[in-house]
């Protein structure tokens, strides 16, 4: 297995193959679950070249894990990187992302609309650290250029946004900053390979929550950094596992080698089922607006096209109009969500299971409603991830949904 050229093989074939060779002790074709604190050694001598990284070999679970190690080979192959860590969870890479690449004085960029906990870490905690941040537009380069400083160090954001759904040129955005000497980096949560590839368009870093599509089974909290050795290494080193324990547990990391496996399938019905709900939303008469990226009324449906791979993915969000029957967009939305029968009111994303959640309540009810305002999040928007249900079945839930509307 070990002969087979990764380089020349599919997204498919990597995710079933790459980073997992048989166990060595008793072939076992599945990556066994190397449940164990610490590792024993034969000698002193052993350990002493073990502990010095003059031999490979496992220590101590916290800074490295067999089941882990297979994880990472398989994560980084995937996103096309040389080197990943895996975190115990998403907000675990986003940390370490930051407190690894960056020190007091430099100044960070970052995109308008971030996932709630890492705008936490940029305005609360790297403040304290006495790193600058700079909030900008990331889908329009002027903005990004005017805000880029002497000591920038790095423009950091999530390749679509949460609950927007705004798409930023990665390519673009890469090739400004490099020529200012600062780095890029994604969170890819929302478009993982075979969808948006990060590393490809130009970006130094992508990371992910892996509690998403990556492990695909709503099961695990987990994350990853990804990149090349020579910037992983200092974060590895500094801060994720070893230093500030953000270890995933052998348990959670062999779950997602499982649910890797079928990525690309998984991915495909996403992408499918995505896009059959998307056009039914955008034909019905209560909906003012649809957020996709695959419609054309999307507006970086261009960009799309060529950075997703005419992969869309399945999540997506929709405005009500204002005034329905008699009730506000609030209350309409609230009826439609409460009468839905297949898809479960839970936040969170890229479960089999298609779910739906009201981000002004919710993921962003610690916003003020002027702040939601400002970024673009209404009162009335629907967040859906549509899963791997029959598509049909999906659409005639919301049809009964919309129908107490009536
Ligand atoms: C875009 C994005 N990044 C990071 C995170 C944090 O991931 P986790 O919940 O695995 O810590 C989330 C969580 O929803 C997210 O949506």
């Amino acid at each position: 297995m070990s002969d087979i050229d990764f380089d020349n093989v599919g997204f498919g074939t990597l995710a079933i193959h790459a980073g997992q060779e048989p166990d060595k002790l008793y072939g076992a074709l599945a990556t066994p679950i190397y449940q164990t604190s610490t590792f024993c050694f034969e000698t002193v001598e052993e350990g002493t070249a073990k502990f010095g990284g003059q031999i490979p070999g496992f220590c101590y679970s916290r800074g490295g894990n067999p089941t882990t190690v297979a994880l990472e080979k398989k994560i980084a192959m995937l996103e096309g990187g040389e080197a990943c860590i895996s975190t115990a969870s998403g907000m675990g890479a986003v940390g370490g992302v930051m407190l690894g690449l960056l020190q007091a004085g430099d100044h960070v960029i970052c995109g308008e609309c971030v996932y709630g906990c890492t705008d936490v870490v940029l305005r609360t905690t790297l403040q304290k650290f006495g790193v600058e941040v700079t909030y900008a537009d990331t889908t329009d380069l002027e903005s990004v250029k005017v805000a880029i400083k002497e000591n920038t160090k790095l423009i950091y954001f999530e390749s679509l946004t949460n609950p927007t759904m705004e798409l930023t040129d990665i390519a673009a955005i890469s090739k400004l900053a490099h020529k200012n000497g600062v780095l890029v980096a994604v969170d890819n949560t929302f478009t993982p390979p075979p969808e948006v590839y990060p590393l490809k368009e130009g970006a130094d870093i992508v990371l992910h929550s892996c509690t998403k599509y990556i492990n695909g089974h709503g099961d695990v909290i987990s994350g990853a950094i990804i990149g090349s050795t020579e910037l992983i290494t200092p974060i590895r080193k500094g801060v994720t596992s070893k230093i500030c324990g953000t270890t995933p547990s052998p348990f959670n990391s062999f779950l997602i080698l499982r649910g890797l496996q079928t990525m690309e399938l998984r991915m495909a019905r996403h992408c499918e089922n995505g896009m059959a709900v998307a056009k039914y939303l955008e034909s019905v008469p209560y909906v003012k607006k649809v957020y996709y990226p695959g419609l054309e009324s999307h507006p970086q449906h261009e960009v799309a096209k060529t950075m997703m791979h005419e992969n869309y993915g399945g999540i997506m969000s929709f405005e009500l109009q204002e005034e329905i029957n008699g009730m506000d967009g609030f209350e309409a939305c609230k009826k439609v969500v409460n009468a839905l029968k297949i898809a479960s009111i839970a936040v969170s994303l890229g479960d089999p299971g298609t779910l739906v959640q009201h981000p002004a309540s919710m993921t962003h009810a610690n916003m003020s409603k002027e702040a939601r305002a400002e970024a673009g999040i209404k009162e009335d928007l629907i967040r859906l991830s549509v899963g791997l249900e029959n598509s049909k079945d999906i659409i005639e839930d919301f049809k009964q949904a919309f129908a107490t509307l009536e």
